[in-house]
């Protein structure tokens, strides 16, 4: 009685029966944007990606547009760093002029931006260090270990030790919104995971005037191993010490549901899982228990194992994303980040 292959004999009887499609519409194009004129420099640690100079940006952007996809979302390489991230939020800063120059061409693209300050920072954190009294621990290059966060949070701050003060943060965060939203951003994205940060978002973005400007919010944001070669792109590792103390915990699943709620509790609009494929239960807790729009990034690192299979011959790189991007989509996820996105829109465009 029951023959589930009658239904699988020919394709046009698959199509009629598939549960999940993709779309063109739900993606979002991750972009690097730096300083300079002309300039499309490949990115090794995420094969296929490039910096791209303003000029290549707006031409990127209008080849996006052009196989329909609906959004791109910023990311900025810094040359100029300090411990106050003063060129996140300068209003010549590079995502500024990079989102008013794709405003003033009228690229028909949706800009959303990234708001973090690690790119930002000398010493490579999402937010402002608090160093012991007097000492800073040394860069210590690609050995993280020695510099440590404090055992107790309680006591003060011994040699060697630093944290991360959340509300000095939010303060530089916000005011990262807002010179986004100036520049004419249409939606922003904080990833930094400090807690309050969509609060603080929202009520600077409403005090500027800019009350109909929706948030993103990385809400649940894990200390992944898999953002390495991003980390690489935007040379944006911390310099000392690890995420531990703001982002995730990745072996947590049901705090995922309580950060994202906190986030929408504070005017988030949509609310992002990141990475994706190791984190497909959490994106479809996310979306059961909040019924909101969710965000899923497939970040480099899941994008990049693809990639170095497939240049070895051992994977075949489209089916592969293909069936990628199903399964974070058949998670939950409305909408999907990923670096596949160009590629995936024409794709879809063909069939
Ligand atoms: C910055 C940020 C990161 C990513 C997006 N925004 C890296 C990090 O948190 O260290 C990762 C994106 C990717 O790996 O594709 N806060
Ligand atoms: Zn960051």
């Amino acid at each position: 009685m029951h023959r589930p292959r009658r239904l699988r004999q020919r394709e046009a009887l698959r199509a009629l029966v598939r549960e999940t499609r993709l779309s063109a519409e739900q993606l979002v194009m991750p972009l690097f944007v730096r300083a300079g004129k002309n300039i499309r420099a490949p990115i090794p640690s995420i094969p296929g990606q490039f910096q791209l100079s303003v000029d290549q940006l707006v031409r990127e952007c209008r080849a996006l547009a052009e196989q329909r996809v609906p959004a791109v979302l910023l990311f900025g390489l810094s040359a100029k760093k300090d411990e106050r991230a003063s060129r996140a939020y300068a209003k010549d800063g590079l995502i500024q002029q990079a989102v008013q120059t794709l405003k003033a061409e009228r690229v028909p693209i949706l800009v959303i931006t990234d708001v973090c300050l690690c790119a930002y920072m000398s010493h490579g954190h999402c937010g402002v260090v608090k160093f012991a009294e007097g000492r800073r621990p040394k860069a210590e290059g690609k050995s993280r270990k020695r510099s440590r966060p404090p055992a107790s949070g309680l006591r003060p701050l011994a040699e060697g030790e630093y944290w991360i003060d959340n509300d000095a943060s939010l303060e530089l965060l916000a005011r990262t919104a807002v010179s986004h939203a100036q520049a004419g951003a249409d939606l922003v994205a904080p990833s930094d995971m400090m807690d309050g940060t969509v609060g603080a978002i929202r009520a600077a973005l409403d005090e500027g005037g800019f009350d109909r400007l929706p948030i993103m919010s990385y809400a649940a944001k894990y200390a992944s191993t898999f953002y390495a070669p991003f980390r690489d792109a935007v040379d944006s590792a911390p310099r000392f010490g690890d995420r531990r103390t703001y982002q995730m915990d990745v072996a947590n699943g049901e705090e995922a549901v309580r950060e994202a709620r906190l986030d929408l509790e504070q005017g988030a609009d949509i609310v992002m899982v990141k990475p994706a494929l190791a984190y497909l239960d959490v994106i479809r807790r996310v979306k059961q228990e909040l019924r909101c729009p969710v965000a899923a990034f497939n970040v480099s690192g899941e994008y990049a194992m693809v990639k170095a299979a497939s240049a070895r011959g051992w994977l075949a790189e489209r089916p592969a994303w293909f069936e990628i991007l199903l399964g974070i989509k058949r998670a939950g996820a409305d909408i999907l980040i990923t670096y596949w996105a160009k590629e995936a829109a024409a794709v879809l465009r063909e069939r």
